[in-house]
């Protein structure tokens, strides 16, 4: 089979540039597009260059249309707005997209969701191996626990970051509430709600220096702790998992999927 085309979007942020580079040093995949804003001085320069690795002889764009032309499959870690708007075109092209983006309103959501009427599309809060194995465990824990086990998820990021809490906390909290077949809107609270009552997910956020993304899940009862934790230790990690993603896509049928679908059917 030849190359997966792949075009970055936000190809100028933290993760578009690991992006970049980490395309550039994978076989089977070949970068086609690279996103800038429309205004960016850095419109027409080599995005392999820009990106701090090798001359690829793509030259970045702020138009979507031409950066999604010659593409089989879109790479998007940007912003909710952007990604909208990127996945209505992924649909009308029939190109696979798969989203990294986090801090999705529920409108956003609904979006994507028919965009994948006709496409394939892989969403998830996080691209690694790692934390979506936690969730699964998570989910079994959680599963196995009396309900007067409280659980707490504890997250911490750099200082930049736009949402909170973030993409991963919020799909191990899903997990959690998942195992105890309740939908995590009805039992989400805050780190200043209190006292706890039975049967809440307390979130806690914090942001300081260059964390990449450290996560921990408690449960917790009156006399034991469980704690497992996750730390990411390089952004490189979540660009393996979003590349796995789009060659998994390829041989998909349109429709929403998560990067739990991806690591089990692959
Ligand atoms: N799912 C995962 O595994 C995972 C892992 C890490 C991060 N993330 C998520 O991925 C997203 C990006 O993270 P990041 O750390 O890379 O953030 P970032 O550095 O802020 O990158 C986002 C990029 O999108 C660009 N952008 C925004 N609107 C645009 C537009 N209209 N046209 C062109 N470019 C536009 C921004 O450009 P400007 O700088 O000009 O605004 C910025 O370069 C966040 O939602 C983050 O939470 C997900």
């Amino acid at each position: 089979m030849s190359d997966m085309r792949l075009a970055v979007i936000g190809a100028s942020g933290r993760m578009g540039q690991m992006m970049i580079r980490t395309i550039a040093e994978t076989p089977g995949v070949i970068l086609t597009g690279a996103l800038h804003r429309s205004n960016s001085s850095f419109i027409g320069q080599d995005a392999g260059e820009l990106a701090g690795c090798r001359h690829l002889g793509i030259a970045t764009s702020g138009s979507p249309e031409e950066v999604l032309a010659n593409a089989d499959g879109i790479i998007d870690f940007s912003t909710p707005t952007l990604t909208v708007e990127i996945a209505k075109l992924a649909a009308q092209g029939g190109i696979a997209h798969v989203i990294g983006t986090t801090g999705m309103s529920q409108d956003d959501l609904m979006r994507i969701k028919s965009s994948a009427c006709n496409t394939v599309v892989v969403r998830s809060g996080n691209m690694s191996v790692g934390v979506n194995l936690l969730a699964a465990i998570c989910e079994k824990i959680s599963r196995a626990l009396d309900p007067e086990w409280d659980i707490e998820i504890v997250e911490m990021h750099h200082r930049l970051k736009k949402d909170a809490p973030s993409g991963t906390a919020l799909l191990l909290g899903e997990a959690a509430a998942r195992g105890r077949k309740k939908s995590l809107s009805d039992c989400m609270v805050n780190n200043q709600h209190v006292p706890r009552r039975d049967g809440e997910i307390g979130f806690a956020v914090l942001r300081g220096g260059n964390v990449i993304g450290d996560h921990t899940v408690i449960f917790a009862n009156t006399n034991e702790r469980i704690e497992i934790t996750h730390r990411a230790q390089s952004r490189e990690l979540f660009c393996h998992g979003a590349i796995k993603a789009a060659l998994w896509a390829r041989h998909q049928k349109p429709g929403l999927y998560s990067m739990a679908d991806v690591f089990i059917t692959e």
